[in-house]
């Protein structure tokens, strides 16, 4: 028996919003609900035939960590729908969108909904262990004098907050102080990653503008007075010039460095979700696929090393499973957690000594198009909710390719723990 071929058939996204501003009351649950509401009724979806739901989160919501799950309740989803949550750090939502495919391919669901949510608004604010334990040794003493007691030996330390580090647990560098070490180990010029995030903005700008991107962007209505409504990303510096980014001071290595807030995708509330399904099914509905899974894979280096070049081995791995080039490639989404981040995996795919060293083949991956890269803007622009942005990059990559009628799309991404995402779409 040949296993289905796999179709989106459609994707949607919310509004992606800087941390803390128009989402800061919302949860990760409540993006995701939102957008999941919203691609049922776009796509026309009978919720009765959805087999499974499966969401990315990186930093899970202490009184929901089965995301997948509580979407299911308040979106119109019956609740008899398994679902369950994925954390490949970045790359959560391409995990996500591969465990639906997987479970399509061994024709245990025909419809899935796949996506991710983030809410840096909202992570969990840890106490000191210590504070911990004497909260808990508390909550069990008999008396008041012995919950007392339990606090004697706290000290006005023991009282600062623990937030969650955008950093390597292993290396404890944070991800832009491991970019700083990319772009200085690679020489990539502040020019370069300037460049990077200034096409970035320049690009969105004009998606957004001719409507390009509206079928995969919906509205959130903002509790709990639902007067605020987010139409659009609001991280998009249209009067961003290669001057005022230039002029930017670096964040990460203050004396040396090149990486900037301007050239860094900056820490981002929002959710995104794919519609997944057998095509014959789809077919048999009266869909009209968008494109198909076609292949995808993931690699990884060490996190000591060079940390983001996870896409530099992920994609070559992608394209020898799927028998393809990098040049047939007609649209490219690589995610832009930083500038340097992206002009280093393009470095090695374009070098031969890469291919050498790390691939084991005699001729460099090729040639990366600039024209084909990212031409809707990227993660810097739009923003980067780590739960969501996979989904992002899928549903804008399968509707570049078929706006550009063409056959074959590839999408990146770099993950924490030094890991890589690739997959090609196909119409
Ligand atoms: C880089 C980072 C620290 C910057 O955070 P921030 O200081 O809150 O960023 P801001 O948006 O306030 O920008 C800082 C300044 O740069 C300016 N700026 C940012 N982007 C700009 C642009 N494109 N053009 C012009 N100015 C810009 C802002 O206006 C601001 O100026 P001000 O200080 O005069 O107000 C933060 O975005 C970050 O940590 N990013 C990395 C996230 C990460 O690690 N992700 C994981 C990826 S794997």
């Amino acid at each position: 028996m040949t296993s289905p071929r796999v179709a989106l058939i459609g994707g949607c996204r919310t509004p992606f919003a800087k941390a803390g501003t128009v989402y800061r009351q919302l949860t990760a649950l409540d993006l995701a609900k939102a957008c999941v509401r919203e691609l049922v009724e776009r796509t026309e979806l009978d919720a009765s035939i959805v087999d499974t739901v499966v969401m990315g989160q990186v930093i899970p919501s202490v009184k929901a960590p089965n995301l997948g799950r509580e979407v299911v309740f308040g979106t119109g989803l019956p609740p008899g729908i398994p679902a369950h949550t994925v954390n490949r750090a970045c790359a959560s939502a391409n995990e996500a969108i591969v465990a639906v495919t997987l479970a399509i391919q061994s024709g245990r669901a025909q419809v899935g909904l796949a996506g991710g949510a983030e809410s840096l608004s909202d992570v969990p604010i840890l106490h000191s262990k210590k504070m911990a334990q004497a909260l808990v040794e508390a909550s069990r003493a008999r008396s008041l004098g012995a919950r007392i007691r339990t606090f004697a030996s706290i000290r006005p330390r023991d009282l600062v907050p623990d937030t969650p580090a955008i950093a390597e647990p292993s290396t404890g560098l944070t991800m832009g102080q491991s970019a700083e070490k990319m772009a200085k180990e690679n020489s990539i010029s502040r020019e370069e990653q300037d460049r990077i995030a200034y096409l970035s903005h320049r690009n969105l700008a004009a998606a957004l503008d001719d409507g390009r991107l509206a079928p995969e962007i919906c509205r959130v209505w903002v509790p709990p007075d639902y007067q605020t409504v987010a139409t659009v990303d609001n991280l998009l510096r249209r009067d961003t010039t290669l001057e005022a980014l230039a002029a930017l001071p670096p964040v990460f290595d203050k004396r040396y460095g090149t990486v900037t807030a301007g050239n860094s995708s900056p820490l981002t509330d929002g959710a995104a979700v794919v519609l997944l399904m057998a095509e014959d099914r789809a077919r048999a509905l009266g869909y009209t696929p968008l494109a198909f899974v076609r292949e995808w894979a993931t690699a990884a280096v060490d996190p000591g090393g060079q940390l983001l070049m996870g896409p530099g081995l992920a994609i070559p791995k992608c394209l020898d499973r799927a028998g393809l080039k990098l040049s047939d490639m007609d649209v490219i989404e690589m995610h832009e957690a930083f500038a340097a981040q992206v002009a280093s995996n393009i470095q090695a795919l374009e070098s031969e000594t890469w291919a050498k060293e790390k691939l084991g083949k005699t001729a460099a991956v090729g040639k990366v198009d600039r024209e084909r890269i990212n031409v809707n803007g990227g993660s810097i622009a739009v923003g980067h909710p780590f739960g969501a942005t996979g989904a992002r990059l899928t549903t804008s990559l399968a509707r570049e390719l078929q706006r550009r009628n063409g056959k074959y799309g590839l999408l990146s991404v770099c993950a924490q723990g030094g890991m890589g995402f690739a997959m090609i779409l196909e119409r």
